[in-house]
């Protein structure tokens, strides 16, 4: 009874029986949305996907997912993480899937949707997005997020007019695809070509050139392959898979969102990868890739100098070259003849970037759980640093006084912003970058030590303490900061001290009082009862990997 409900409502689509009988169903989750500019292509690149499916014998569906929007969702698409994760996890457990495709790019799609399907642990192939293209004002290369930084600073110090200003807007995002800095979306995506995950070389296409296409459809056929085969994601995301991602992140000089992406999608799997794992592999590997913000390239010329399996070559012993990828062979062997074009953009070991520590983890009385610095993004004066405290108690006591010519502030002093963190604000924004006061970059100030309990964009730079746990909002000493206090930054000695006494600290917790939840119903209390601390991924207390869920029952 029930399989003549399928099959008549199959027909109803348009399908003959034999258009599936005997073939594995493919379900491929597709991130595209009126309102994702990251993700216009997907609605022919899905077409492409299903031509590889139907070639190589496999019955596609197409399930569409949420989007996540980095530049429209509010208010941060790290809010909503988790739920694109739920919803990728039950959509292939509720639906009749043998293997799927996953198709996202724009910053948390990568990390929502695979932390849903490790959970359901079916054959799985990840479709990146790929970059767009070098954006382009009056000569220059512009770089998403970085440039629009540093031109805003320009312009809040008078440097361009609003008509450079309007023209570099139309000017920095002019095709199809994924940020092409190396922000979040390029770091994840490479994080997922490096975990096995990807065919080799996926990540670093940008997405309008024709051989983007082609990898989609060899996605499709692939993926059909490795049903019969039975190569299932819990094959693949190994202990081994996560460090040669890290290396890679480092060696890209990713974005430090990849430190709780990684751990979240880690820990679904099983694994206990913690800030350790980045702080050891940290002081080890060489920032490889010249690419903004810590470059000069863009994701464009990384591809034509031979994209990641290129640079994952000259990591050379860096990787455990034994992980077994999706197209069923090693990592070596993927990665065995690709060739740099241009050493320049993708460096040698022997000449890198940055020699090693492109991150690096700090603990001290204000971060006794942690918290992560980009020392290369940073100005070099600032990697040891003593200065008073300039607080702001949540985001919109910044935006209200960060530019009052009053502010008593200096190049020395140091921004606190609390609140920011993944409960207090609530979603962890990516407000760690917080804005050099107006008055300070008219003198030529172009960094300042800035911390909080918030994430910053990956196409951000600056001397930023980021990822503060405990975060304020639930306790941690970052809440007991007062103006005047100093603290010191110590990258060397990775500390971060609040200087007061232990007993000025204990009086000043006694005498504090959480703030009230933001949220009383819907998503964001669900949310709140269940979000963990950014040491620990900000995944959802009940999410991490457990006893197996039961399939749900048919009658
Ligand atoms: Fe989508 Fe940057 S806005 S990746």
């Amino acid at each position: 009874m029930r399989s003549f409900g399928h099959r008549s409502r199959t027909a109803q689509m348009g399908y003959d029986a034999a258009d599936y009988r005997g073939k594995p169903v493919i379900g491929i989750i597709n991130t595209w949305s009126d309102i994702n500019p990251c993700h216009t292509h997907f609605k022919q690149r899905v077409e492409e996907v299903k031509r590889g499916v139907w070639s190589a014998g496999g019955f596609p569906v197409e399930l569409p997912a949420m989007s996540l929007s980095e530049p429209f969702q509010k208010p941060t698409t790290m809010l909503y993480r988790n739920l694109l994760a739920m919803e990728a996890e039950e959509l292939l457990r509720s639906y009749p899937a043998d293997g799927a495709v996953l198709m996202g790019g724009c910053d948390k799609t990568t990390p929502g949707l695979l932390m849903g399907a490790a959970a359901m642990d079916l054959p799985t192939l990840f479709m990146p997005a790929g970059p767009m293209l070098r954006g382009n004002w009056g000569g220059t290369t512009l770089g998403s997020g970085s440039d629009t930084w540093k031109y805003w600073a320009d312009l809040r110090a008078g440097l361009i007019t609003q008509q450079d200003w309007q023209e570099i807007e139309n000017g920095i995002a002019r095709s199809p695809g994924h940020c092409m800095t190396m922000g979040t979306a390029s770091t994840m995506t490479s994080a997922a070509e490096a975990l096995g995950v990807t065919l080799p070389g996926a990540a670093s296409i940008p997405a309008p050139d024709s051989r983007h296409s082609v990898m989609a459809a060899h996605t499709g056929r692939r993926i059909v392959e490795m049903v019969w085969d039975d190569v299932k994601l819990s094959d693949i995301l190994t202990d081994a898979a996560f460090r040669n991602a890290i290396t890679t992140v480092l060696a890209i000089g990713g974005s430090t969102n990849a430190i709780i992406h990684l751990i979240a999608m880690a820990r679904r799997v099983g694994l206990r990868l913690g800030l350790d794992d980045f702080e050891e592999l940290a002081r080890r590997t060489p920032m490889l890739a010249n690419i903004r913000p810590s470059g000069k390239y863009l994701m464009e010329d990384f591809f034509y100098a031979g994209g990641l399996p290129a640079l994952l070559h000259n990591l050379g012993d860096l990787l455990d070259t034994t992980a077994v990828t999706a197209n069923g062979r090693r990592l070596g062997e993927n990665i065995e003849h690709a060739r740099v074009f241009d050493d320049d953009v993708i460096r040698t070991r022997e000449n890198p970037l940055v020699a090693s520590d492109t991150l690096a983890v700090l603990r001290g009385n204000l971060a006794p759980d942690g918290a992560v610095i980009k020392p290369p993004a940073a100005e070099p004066r600032l990697h040891r640093h003593s200065g008073r405290a300039v607080v702001f108690e949540n985001y919109d006591d910044m935006a209200a006084r960060i530019d009052d010519p009053d502010l008593p502030v200096d190049e020395n002093s140091v921004l606190v912003l609390k609140s920011a963190g993944p409960q207090g604000a609530p979603g962890m924004p990516e407000w760690g970058q917080l804005p050099i006061p107006k008055k300070l970059l008219e003198q030529g100030v172009r960094d300042m030590l800035r911390i909080s309990d918030a994430r910053m964009s990956g196409t951000s730079y600056g001397a930023c303490v980021l990822h503060v746990a405990p975060e304020s909002y639930v306790g941690g000493p970052l809440a007991f900061v007062q103006n005047g206090d100093v603290i010191e930054l110590d990258v060397a000695a990775r500390r971060l001290t609040l200087e007061i006494s232990d007993d000025e600290l204990a009086k000043r917790k006694a005498d504090w009082q959480q703030p009230p939840p933001k949220y009383a119903r819907g998503y964001g209390a669900l949310y709140l009862q269940h979000i963990m601390q950014a040491n620990d991924g900000c995944d959802f207390d009940f999410l991490e990997a457990g006893p197996p869920t039961p399939e749900p029952e048919i009658h």
